[in-house]
């Protein structure tokens, strides 16, 4: 039997391994509700219009209602002959309201009803990403508030650099996050056009009202080009990439974690909500969240590069490819969605070994900055001579294996014999952050401030 929706011309219908390879019903039934919503606008409009008669727009609204309620409820049974999700609901409410319901894809083409679902699905996205990703700035921002005090070591190269704090530390991630954020929200102001009303690729004759299913869908306006309108998957792949950035910030953080929680570093604890124990060695407390959250960076990147290859040279207007748009957008940013609840989930709970982390600070010549520019400022060495002296000194504590501020006064006077006791103080660990005043520096003091600042931005 040839396809009941378009098999017209048709004398047999597909075989068994094309229908497989067409159907994409598996993946785009998700998109029952923004289909359902598209369909509302499209009849409503086509009766405003005139192009309806009121009967048949009343009997394929309700009609559509009964589709959507089925779907709510689980009864509504998915058939892969019929495709997709748009000759689905069409299919069934063909069966729930008769012929009329044939006049509901007029001036309509399922190129034009699959990316208004796309871009609504994305939009909707968009939003709820923006949200989690106030909440884990939110739970960033508190943990600073707690920890503004608290030093750790800074690194470069994963390498002791100077001390700084740990607050510092969770208030870079929230910056981080603050530029994500206004990435979704620029993703989300460029998708809002709306391609309904484009049709198959050329516009339609019929005096349909764009601006009308634009506003009742809540986009800001129509798209201009016809052909733009179902081509274009540019909204998915700018959320992709927002999203790919994100998953990136995300595991660099979820790395640490890794990190910090390992008995050699032991800088951190997470709770036992957010660590798994081993079948076969007692002792042990996995990061596995962390991990998956460093992991999951992998797929959403992927999906990005994936959907980038789809959309690459292909001509105009809409190809069946664009149908691969799907699995991937919804996956990647599900796998976001999961990532911004579970590191907000650990980071609520997380806590630093403040004396750990201290005695880390102190450790790997840390302060060695402090020292020099305590020599350029008290004793007016230029700075390179300063960094040169900083460094014989390092050299001598460390031949004896011991900190910079182990040595005796007589030895720091070997390499600069005008250096006073008043040197000691800016070798202690808070010391040299208390110091840090400078805009954007890790002094407890800024770090409070901007902790305050942000859980005021975000409440
Ligand atoms: N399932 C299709 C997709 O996701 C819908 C559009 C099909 N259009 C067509 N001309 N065959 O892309």
């Amino acid at each position: 039997m040839s396809n009941r929706m378009w098999g017209g011309r048709f004398a047999s219908g597909p075989a068994e391994i094309m229908e497989e390879i067409n159907a994409s019903i598996g993946f785009d039934k998700r998109l029952a509700p923004q289909d359902i919503r598209g369909s509302l606008a499209h009849v409503a409009m086509l009766g405003q219009a005139g192009i309806l008669p009121a009967e048949d727009v009343a009997a394929i609204e309700a009609g559509l209602k009964s589709v959507r309620d089925e779907i709510e409820a689980g009864t509504f049974t998915f058939k892969r002959e019929l495709e997709d999700i748009h000759m689905s609901v069409e299919s069934r409410l063909t069966e729930i309201v008769g012929p009329a319901a044939g006049r509901l894809h007029t001036a309509r083409s399922r190129n034009d009803q699959v990316a208004t679902d796309m871009k609504l699905w994305v939009r909707d996205t968009l939003d709820s990403l923006d949200q989690q990703a106030a909440d884990l700035q939110r739970a960033l921002s508190q943990t600073a508030l707690k920890h503004a005090d608290t030093v750790m070591p800074g690194f470069t190269h994963l390498q002791s650099a100077q001390p700084v704090t740990f607050g510092h530390h969770c208030l870079a991630y929230v910056e981080m996050l603050a530029r994500d954020r206004g990435r979704f929200r620029d993703a989300r102001a460029r998708l809002n056009e709306c391609p309904l009303g484009a049709a198959a690729l050329a516009g339609t004759s019929f005096p349909i009202d764009r601006h009308a299913t634009a506003a009742a869908l809540g986009f800001d306006r129509p798209t201009a080009n016809s052909l733009d309108s179902v081509a274009d998957r540019d909204f998915a792949l700018e959320a992709l990439a927002a999203a790919s950035i994100c998953a990136v910030h995300l595991s660099r953080f979820a790395e640490e974690l890794v990190v910090w929680t390992s008995a050699q570093f032991n800088f951190v604890r997470l709770s036992d909500g957010f660590t798994t124990g081993s079948s076969i060695m007692p002792q042990k407390r996995n990061p596995d969240a962390a991990e998956l959250v460093r992991a999951k960076s992998g797929r959403i990147i992927g999906a990005l590069t994936g959907l980038l290859i789809v959309m690459k040279g292909l001509p105009l207007a809409y190809s069946k490819d664009m149908q691969e748009d799907k699995e991937g957008t919804f996956d990647a940013l599900q796998a976001l969605s999961l990532c911004l609840a579970a590191l907000t989930g650990m980071v609520q709970d997380l806590e630093p070994n403040a004396e750990v982390l201290a005695q880390a600070a102190g450790s790997g010549y840390a302060t060695a900055t402090d020292l020099a520019d305590w020599l350029v400022r008290e004793l007016g060495l230029p700075f390179r001579q300063a960094h040169h002296v900083t460094g014989r000194l390092v050299g001598a504590a460390s031949a004896k294996g011991v900190g910079l501020e182990e040595l005796s006064l007589a030895e720091m006077q070997e390499a600069e014999p005008r250096i006073t006791d008043a040197v000691y103080a800016v070798l202690g660990v808070a010391n040299s952050v208390a110091s840090r005043t400078s805009y954007g520096g890790t002094a407890p003091e800024n770090v409070r401030a901007q902790a305050q600042g942000w859980i005021e931005r975000l409440a």
